[in-house]
């Protein structure tokens, strides 16, 4: 069946234009008969174009389609990373976590037909506010932390923890995106690709030693203290410089007061030096971080049963508004055709 995606009336020029480019036609055999319509353009970056669509007869329900160049992925090698990013995500069934419904191909792209979180990234509300307090960063850390205790029980790291990756939905609930890093490794076992973040970067993978899930509790810490302080405590003008930091340690690290002492201790606890000693990798794993004070009176069984008032809840209006997002220069390139046929199973 043909799903043929069309440019809504409504829609403004920079759309249209983006649509023309990516000549998106997309074959599918989906069970329902669905004419997607691109609404607007979230966010397009050189790779990818991510905009939301809607089913045509019941408006109501949007999606987000990340459309990924596929001359671009051969040239950098990624094709392995975008199964791996499919695989994980279509098995992947957890509220704090995007769901990927359905991917297509065509000559010039791959597509990623996903749950669309219309509250924005994480990045940017924290850009406009600053800093976060205990009670939001709390939140969005222990929805990380869920998400992150359901893949590492299924033997997958995410390894690219940041808030540019974390969305919230039109609740207000935190959920992981882009899952090109993530890779199953089974437990007890490690993994050498170096990936990542720079400032997100845990030693063990500068270093090459082997990583494996006490990576993610790593850049939790990293996160933890990024949210509560508006930028991460490692960095340096350039990648080389931020992993020379990384490699003195975070008792290097000068906490500012706005930490307050039990963050600043599970700050410590889960960003030490060897992956071992990391709070979470223990016997008793995930919640061993779960029962740390800072959490002290949180709400764990609410965040579960997603009852929990989240501390953050983001203006929507509608299914297609997209207001919460940056809008970013259009990608005006052509997509080049990809004909080696490496996405034949995508
Ligand atoms: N499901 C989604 N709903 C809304 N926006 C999304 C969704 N997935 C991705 N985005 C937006 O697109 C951006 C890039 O997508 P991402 O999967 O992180 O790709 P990249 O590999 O380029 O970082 C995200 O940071 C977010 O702003
Ligand atoms: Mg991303």
């Amino acid at each position: 069946m043909k799903i043929e995606i069309t440019v809504a009336a409504a829609v403004v020029v920079v759309v249209v234009v983006v649509v023309a480019a990516s000549a998106v036609v997309v074959v599918v055999a989906a069970a329902a008969a669905v004419v997607v319509v691109v609404v607007v353009v979230v966010v397009v970056v050189v790779v990818i174009i991510t905009t939301t669509v809607q089913l045509s007869k019941d408006k109501s329900r949007t999606f987000a389609l990340k459309c990924l160049k596929k001359k671009h992925i051969v040239e950098t090698r990624q094709q392995e990373h975008i199964y791996s990013e499919k695989r994980i995500m279509m098995e992947a069934d957890s509220p704090f976590i995007t769901k990927l419904h359905k991917t297509f191909r065509d000559r010039k792209y791959v597509y990623m037909l996903m749950e669309v979180c219309l509250g924005g990234e994480l990045w940017t509300i924290l850009r406009d506010r600053g800093n976060f307090d205990d009670i939001t960063a709390r939140f969005c850390v222990a929805c990380v932390l869920e998400a992150f205790s359901y893949l590492h029980a299924k033997g997958i790291i995410y390894r690219d923890l940041k808030p540019e990756n974390l969305l919230l939905d039109a609740r207000g609930y935190v959920k992981l995106v882009d899952f090109g890093f993530a890779k199953k490794i089974g437990m007890g076992k490690k993994t050498w690709t170096f990936c990542g973040t720079p400032e997100y970067v845990a030693p063990e993978i500068i270093l090459n030693k082997g990583h494996d899930h006490s990576a993610d509790y790593w850049s939790l810490g990293i996160l933890m203290y990024e949210l509560l302080h508006g930028t991460p405590p490692f960095s340096g003008s350039d990648p080389m410089r931020t992993y020379n930091v990384i490699l003195k340690g975070i008792d290097h690290i000068e906490f500012p007061k706005k930490i307050s002492r039990p963050a600043h201790l599970l700050i410590k606890k889960l960003c030490r030096d060897n992956p071992m000693e990391r709070l979470g990798y223990g016997k008793n794993g995930i919640s061993d971080i779960r029962k740390n004070k800072w959490f002290q009176g949180f709400d764990w069984e609410g965040l579960m049963n997603l009852t929990l008032t989240p501390p953050i809840i983001p203006k929507v209006k509608t299914a297609t508004d997209t207001s919460n997002f940056d809008t970013y220069p259009r990608d005006m390139d052509i997509a080049a055709d990809e004909l080696s046929g490496w996405d034949v199973d995508f």
